[in-house]
This record gives C-alpha cells, sequence and structure tokens, in this order.
C-alpha cells in the first residue's frame, strides 16, 4: 500500500491581476487596414477597439505582468506560490514553457511548471488542475495565469478574423481551504466535442494563422453552452438564482449577450470587456473579471460562474466565488 497526500477540503481565490499592452487598436484604424468598418465589427462582435502587444512583447512578458500583479493582490511575494499554470494558445517557443519563463522572470525558487493548450477554454481548465493539486495536498497555492498574442497568429489580411483578435493577460491566485465553508471553487464541468475538433485552426498548413468556422461555433455555444454551465452551477451546490457575476469567454457580444438570456442571467453582472479587449482567447476570462474587480464593478465573494469554449473544441465552466474582501 502506498502512502496519499493529506487532502484539503478545497481552494479558494485570493488575488486577481491582469496586463494589457498600451497601444490600442480602433475599428477606424482596422478600416483602413481591411475593407470591413466600424459598424460591420460594432454589430457583428460588439468590439469597439481591442489591445495589441508590441513586436517585442511575449506571451511569457505578459503572463509574467498578470502573475506578478494578481500575487501581489494576494498580498503574497512570488516564492508564496508553489505552482504556476498557464493557459495559452499562441505560444510559438515551446521550451522553456511559458509557466517556466515566468518562474525564471519572478526569480521563483522551484515552483511546479505546466502550460496547458486548450485554447479559449484553458484557463478554466488551469483552474481545474490548480485547485485538483491544492486538494490533494500538493501545494499550498497556485497562480493560474491565461496569456495571448494573438496579434502574432492573426492573418491582418484576413477582415474574417483580424477584426476579432487581440493580446493582453490575466491571473487568479488559489490557496488551500482549511474548510467547507471556505472553499471558493466549485467542481469543474470539462469535456470537448470531437466532431469540432477543426471548429477553430491554428497551424502550418494556414502559415500558423487562427480561423474559425465563425457560424458553427455560435450555433454550438447557442445549443450546448446553457446545459454546460447548468451542470457546473449544480455541481457547486448552487441555484442559478445564486449567480451574481457571470463570465463567458469575451468572444463576442452576440453569444455573451443571448446565453445570459438563456440562462435568465441578463440581471446580474455580466461581463462584456469584449467591448473594449477583443478577444483573447484564454486570457478573456480572468482579464475581463480582473479588470471589472480591480474598477471597483464586482462584489466580494460573489459566486461568479466561468464559462471557455473553444479550439479543441474543449469547453469548461466552474463556479467560483471572488475574493472575500475588497478589491
Ligand atoms: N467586415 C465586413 N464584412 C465582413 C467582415 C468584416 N470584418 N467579416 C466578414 N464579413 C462579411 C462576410 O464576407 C459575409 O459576406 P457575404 O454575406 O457577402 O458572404 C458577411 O460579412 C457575413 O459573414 P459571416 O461570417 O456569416 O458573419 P457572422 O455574422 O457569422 O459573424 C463572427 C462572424 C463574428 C466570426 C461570428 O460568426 C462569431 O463571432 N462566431 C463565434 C466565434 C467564437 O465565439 N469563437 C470562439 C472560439 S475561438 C476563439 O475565441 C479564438
Amino acid at each position: 500500500m502506498l502512502k496519499a497526500q493529506r487532502a484539503v477540503a478545497g481552494s479558494r481565490i485570493i488575488g486577481l491581476g491582469h496586463y494589457q499592452p498600451e497601444r490600442v487598436l480602433t475599428n477606424a484604424e482596422l478600416a483602413t487596414m481591411v475593407d470591413t468598418s466600424d459598424e460591420w465589427i460594432r454589430t457583428r462582435t460588439g468590439i469597439v477597439e481591442r489591445h495589441i502587444a508590441r513586436d517585442d512583447e511575449t506571451v511569457a512578458d505578459m503572463a509574467t505582468a498578470a502573475a506578478r500583479a494578481a500575487i501581489a493582490d494576494a498580498g503574497l511575494e512570488p516564492d508564496g506560490v508553489q505552482l504556476i499554470v498557464v493557459a495559452s494558445t499562441s505560444v510559438m517557443d515551446h521550451s522553456p514553457n511559458v509557466a517556466g519563463r515566468v518562474a525564471a522572470a519572478l526569480e521563483m525558487t522551484s515552483p511546479i511548471i505546466i502550460d496547458i493548450n486548450t485554447a479559449c477554454s484553458g484557463f478554466e481548465h488551469g483552474i481545474a488542475v490548480a485547485d485538483a493539486a491544492i486538494r490533494a495536498g500538493q501545494v499550498e497555492r497556485a497562480v493560474v495565469i491565461g496569456s495571448e498574442k494573438l496579434s502574432a497568429i492573426t492573418d491582418w489580411t484576413d477582415r474574417t478574423t483580424c477584426v476579432l483578435t487581440a493580446d493582453g493577460a490575466g491571473a487568479f491566485v488559489l490557496e488551500a481551504a482549511a474548510t467547507e465553508g471556505e472553499i471558493g471553487v466549485g467542481p469543474t464541468v470539462w469535456g470537448s466535442e470531437p466532431t469540432m475538433s477543426r471548429a477553430v485552426i491554428v497551424e502550418d498548413e494556414t502559415g500558423n494563422k487562427f480561423t474559425q468556422d465563425g457560424r458553427m461555433i455560435l450555433r454550438w455555444a447557442m445549443s450546448k453552452a446553457s446545459g454546460i454551465t447548468r451542470d457546473a452551477v449544480e455541481a457547486a451546490g448552487l441555484a442559478m438564482d445564486d449567480i451574481q457575476v457571470f463570465v463567458p469567454h469575451q468572444a463576442n457580444l452576440r453569444i455573451i449577450e443571448p446565453l445570459a438570456e438563456q440562462l435568465g442571467l441578463t440581471d446580474r453582472i455580466v461581463v462584456t470587456d469584449v467591448q473594449v479587449s477583443g478577444n483573447t482567447s484564454a486570457a478573456s476570462i480572468p482579464l475581463g473579471l480582473s479588470k471589472w474587480w480591480h474598477e471597483g464593478r464586482i462584489p466580494s465573494n460573489a459566486p461568479t460562474l466561468l464559462f471557455g469554449f473553444g479550439g479543441g473544441f474543449a469547453y469548461a465552466s466552474q463556479v467560483v466565488l471572488t475574493p472575500n474582501r475588497e478589491p
């Protein structure tokens, strides 16, 4: 018989951070680059502007900035966390992985370093992995980061995709919850839709550029998302009425708004950061929530429904509580 590590009750979120590059790209500017218009982009996607990284700014640089902010927000030094999980689908340098680059940049001693690529649902997969490691008693604290430089994998001559994509990063710090009453991360409902595995593509045949079947994804979201998110709420032992904040993947306002309507969440706080940040894939959920939290738009200890979906075709959803303090 082997000895197992001592398990703890669960985990909770104690810090949120984010980073966006300085450069803002407006719809008007895009209309000078491809055959599009501010009106088309706003009505089809809700996006007004987005942030684009400098040429020399990497996925790891943005991940490090978001992690640094989240760790400081939690009142910790970098060595206060023992696990780094990074979700990204726009990494072109594979080793050291992004988590390893973050560990080096933050001058940490010996953290566990894990990268995850499940595209737009990568961050929620990261929360599941970090929560499991904490619950198993392997680490006391973890930082989960979503970071993307989609501008580097965007075909800037393709109007069907270049109006959507953007860059940025967001991060949460998770800590062990000693008692059941302190648990702030619910079970993850996660999986994939293998028949749609090619709905989102970034590969050599397309010159490593992002392409997607937007219509197919819209249809999937409208028919499948409500069931997955309802399961996540039920798994957390809550009812939809208990949810105070809804943060779906920030892909398109035309998915976010009808989904909130399907779930009866239109009178709650629905994060719509996509309007000023565009689609930042794995970064979109932590970036949007962290921004709104630090702007004072999100209550503390609030049941918050996260739902990521996209490339793979993968999805993941869980309910988390925002930190039990003022931002
Ligand atoms: N400007 C002007 N016209 C355009 C543009 C543009 N930027 N892009 C496309 N068009 C045209 C098309 O050529 C087409 O013209 P046609 O009718 O003459 O052929 C017309 O507009 C309609 O194009 P559609 O692609 O059918 O537009 P749709 O209404 O489906 O909107 C969109 C496209 C915004 C991509 C939408 O399908 C969508 O958001 N889908 C969901 C995507 C998603 O959620 N992905 C998430 C996972 S992947 C990830 O996040 C990385």
